[in-house]
Formats: structure tokens, sequence, C-alpha cells
């Protein structure tokens, strides 16, 4: 089997993903905002990346916990990721920055889990968070 198409295969446990994005929430560096927030991510090679966010007293060096996994997962050779949780107290969704990065890897169909730091969360597929979003095609099609 080539690796191309290997994602195929990898099963998206959403319970699983909630779960680590809820660890990754005890490890928010957010002393200046007090909103600490977590996140999870599928890549296509079938490992899961965790992210918090990172604040800064420079306050917009701010790294969104979403982007520090996606990083995380691209810098470590996944090519696309397949699934992403996001966790914080409240359930807050993930802000309009995330899902530019989300949509840079991820399918429009990617679904996204907006979880509350007490395990219930929400889905949503990537495009019902960014409808008609930019991507690397609209540079090229004509
Ligand atoms: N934050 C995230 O980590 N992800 C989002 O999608 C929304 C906002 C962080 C950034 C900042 O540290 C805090 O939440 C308040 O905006």
């Amino acid at each position: 089997m080539s690796t191309s198409n290997l994602h195929e295969f990898i099963q998206i446990d959403a319970a699983q993903l909630v779960t680590q994005a809820i660890a990754a929430l005890e490890r928010a560096y957010a002393p200046y905002s007090g909103y600490p927030v977590g996140a999870a991510v599928l890549g296509d090679d079938g490992r899961v990346y965790a992210g918090c966010n990172i604040e800064n007293a420079v306050y917009p060096l701010t790294i969104c916990a979403e982007r520090v996994a996606i990083t995380k997962a691209i810098s470590e050779g996944a090519q696309h990721i397949l699934a992403v949780a996001v966790a914080t107290a409240n359930g807050g969704t993930p802000c309009g920055s995330c899902r530019q990065v989300m949509r840079e890897f991820g399918a429009p169909t990617m679904p996204v889990f907006i979880a509350r730091s007490d395990g219930s969360y929400r889905q949503r597929t990537l495009e019902e968070l960014l409808p008609e979003g930019f991507s690397a095609a609209d540079l090229t099609e004509k």
C-alpha cells in the first residue's frame, strides 16, 4: 500500500481526540487572557498531535492551540490533517485564523469536534465553520 492512500484506513476516534484536547488544555500557558485552550489533531500519518495556546507578554505573539497542534503535525511529517478537536471550559469555537490554517491542510469535509472540559462536544465540518474558504486552488483556477 502506498503512503498516499494510507489515510483512507485511519479511523477517526472522536472521543480519543477530545480526551487528548482536554489533556492539552491543562498545559495551556494563558496568564493574560485566563482562557486556556487545548487542541488535538489527527494527521494522515495516523498520529495525534496535541497543542495548547501559548501567550506572550507581547500579546499579538500569542499562538492558538489549534495552530500549535497543526504546526507540530506538519513539522513532524504529516502532510494533511484528518480531524481536529478543540477544548475549552465553555465550548468556544476555533477563531477565524485557525479555521483558515485548518483549510490549508484539511478537506472541507474534515470533522471538527468542539468540546467542553467536561468531555461533551459538538461536531461540525470545516466547511460549516469556513464556508467558501480560500484555498490553494483559488490561486491556480482561472
Ligand atoms: N485561542 C485559541 O487558542 N484558539 C482559538 O481558536 C481561539 C482563541 C486562545 C488565544 C488566546 O490565548 C486566548 O484563547 C484568548 O483569545
